[in-house]
């Protein structure tokens, strides 16, 4: 149980790459507090072992402070929430801009801003900011903002790493590269010729096949671990050799 004893803060837990991560930390002996801001999601989690459940749109930094109020540890924090929008600066609008960034990068800086107290009182603690390959490692076409607000992600990962280090602080971004996930596939529906876009995202991943979310989970639980207890401020990517 490499987990044993930790408690862990998960946002966007309700599919995809955060409920992997989930059950895969509750399964090393986590007590994780799986959120997202849909309930719906969440009641997936019914009688899973070791996960507690909570709505928390990231959007909402009341709501934000108040969850963390009510957790007097916080071992792990994975800031997963986040959104893609497709397209090159020449389409991008300040609706989406404002959006993403708003999801993709405040977010996790009101959500560690909320946790930092709590781990450094407890003289340290283990955050995993998601990034993507995408933007933060590589530029990938028509991916403007996404790939703009998922390169700040990585510039505040180092921010908090570089002034909380010396506290026991260990501040990571994951880089995964395209993960089979439900908002993937709605992406991939949206597309005039389905068959022939997942097709050109499957094209793009060296390995010739897209990740599996549980493919991405173990490096979220060697972050979560005392395994990783000398890796700080650095971008883990995980992505099929997309970035060989
Ligand atoms: N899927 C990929 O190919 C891929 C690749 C690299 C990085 N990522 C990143 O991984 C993260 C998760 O993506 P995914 O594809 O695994 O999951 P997903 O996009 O399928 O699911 C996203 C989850 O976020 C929740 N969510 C949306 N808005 C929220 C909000 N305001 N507050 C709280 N929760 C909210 C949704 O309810 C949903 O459960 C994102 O940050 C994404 O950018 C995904």
């Amino acid at each position: 149980m490499r987990l044993q004893g930790k408690t862990v803060l998960v946002t966007a837990a309700g599919q995809g790459i955060g409920r992997a991560s989930v059950l895969a930390m509750a399964a090393e002996g986590a007590k994780v507090l799986a959120t997202d801001v849909s309930s719906n999601l969440l009641e997936f989690y019914a009688g899973v072992a070791n996960v507690h459940t909570a709505v928390l749109d990231v959007l909402d930094k009341a709501a934000i402070l108040a969850i963390v109020k009510t957790m007097p540890r916080i071992d792990t924090l994975f800031n997963c929430a986040g959104v893609v929008h497709n397209g090159s600066i020449l389409q991008a609008t300040d609706d989406d801009w404002n959006f993403a960034f708003n999801l993709n990068v405040r977010s996790q800086y009101w959500m560690i801003q909320a946790v930092l107290p709590t781990m450094l009182a407890a003289g340290g603690g283990s955050i995993i900011n998601m990034a993507s390959v995408c933007g933060s490692v590589k530029g990938l076409p028509n991916r403007f903002i996404y790939g703009a607000s998922k390169a700040a992600v990585v510039g505040l990962t180092k921010a908090v790493a570089a002034d909380f280090v010396g506290k026991g602080i260990r501040c990571n971004a994951i880089a995964p590269g395209t993960v089979d996930t439900p908002s993937l596939g709605e992406r991939i529906n949206s597309y005039a010729d389905p068959v022939q876009a997942r097709k050109d995202f499957v094209a793009r991943q060296p390995m010739g096949r897209l990740a599996q979310a549980g493919e991405i989970a173990p490096i979220v639980v060697y972050l979560a671990s005392d395994e990783s207890v000398f890796a700080c401020g650095q971008v883990f990517s995980i992505d099929g050799g997309i970035t060989i």
